[in-house]
């Protein structure tokens, strides 16, 4: 049994949402994790082998600690099913640690190959729950965002304990993804813009209200379809962000490229310090902030849109 799950990007708001204030993130479909399951012989167990990465064997009986070990057990309890005997392998296109939510996919397409396999019917609002828990072993105090977004493949609008609601995109956008190389830790920038936060509060709480009223502004834009507009949001979100300190060398270097090479805005997206960028892109300069991204040192471009489903 083959399941999958997407990729993602934080349009807006990444950061502000741990501390309550609304994100927009989407989709990025074309970049999947995937997991399949095929029986083993009676009494192995179930082993969880990740492909794209060394072929790391992980057996829950062995590992129970693993992340992915202790979501298959989260799996298999909600269902009340034994250990079944069974190999899953695991695949990705999302490259890790880089704010594209590889974690988040990688738990969510091995849950659905489980509950596929079980025969078991899995609602989106459990697995949702399921995959959060997960994510807080890896990143410590996750919004909940990153999971939301990829379980329920779809753009959203966010805001963490309350609100999940699907967006109207009025007119698909296009976005260039450009990804850094450098591998960064979602949960290490989280904390040190903690430490900011409780070291100068009220300067801290004003760039995290004023990225919560882009957020809004954002909404109501995309709804419009008013890309012009969208585009300088976008880069104002990038300068809130420098201030709160996750941005990066490299990360400014393409978002400046980009915007020199004609995109309407770009921004960071995700935990920062490295990691990925997005550029929104009219049609007729995808090639041009393409080439662009690449000279200025992006190791990848990937592309997507961004419509209502
Ligand atoms: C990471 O993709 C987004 C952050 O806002 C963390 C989170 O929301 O949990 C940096």
């Amino acid at each position: 049994m083959d399941a999958s799950a997407p990729a993602k990007t934080i349009l807006f708001g990444e950061h502000a949402v741990v501390y309550g204030y609304p994100g927009i993130a989407t989709p990025i479909s074309s970049l999947r994790a995937r997991a399949a399951t095929r029986p083993e012989t009676m009494g192995s167990g179930l082993r969880i082998v990740l492909q794209d990465m060394q072929e790391q064997s992980i057996r829950l009986r062995e590992n129970p600690e693993h992340p992915l070990a202790i979501a298959a057990q989260l799996l298999l309890d909600s269902v009340s099913a034994p250990e079944p005997d069974w190999t899953i392998t695991v695949t990705s296109d999302i490259p890790i640690a880089s704010g594209l939510g590889s974690g988040a996919a990688v738990t969510t397409a091995l849950m659905r190959a489980l509950a596929s396999a079980l025969g078991a019917s899995l609602a989106n609002e459990h697995l949702n729950e399921m995959v959060y828990a997960v994510e807080k072993i890896h990143h410590g105090t996750p919004s909940g965002i990153d999971n939301t977004v990829i379980v329920f493949e779809k753009p959203l609008y966010f805001r963490r304990g309350t609100v999940m609601e699907s967006i109207q995109v009025g007119k698909p956008i296009t976005l260039l993804i450009g990804d850094t190389g450098v591998s960064a830790s979602t949960r290490v920038a989280v904390s040190d813009v903690r430490q900011l936060f409780n070291s100068q509060v009220s300067a801290t709480t004003q760039r995290l209200e004023e990225i919560g009223s882009l957020v809004e502004r954002s909404r109501q834009l995309l709804q419009v379809g008013a890309v012009i507009k969208l585009g300088q949001c976008m880069i104002q979100n990038h300068q809130l962000l420098q201030w709160l300190t996750v941005s990066s060398p490299e990360l400014d270097r393409l978002v400046d490229a980009a915007v020199t090479a004609g995109a309407l805005g770009a921004k960071l997206s995700g935990g920062g310090r490295g990691g990925n960028m997005i550029a929104l892109v009219q049609p007729d300069s995808v090639q041009s902030v393409r080439e662009a991204l690449l000279s200025a040192g992006a190791v990848h471009v990937f592309q997507t849109k961004v419509e209502t489903c």
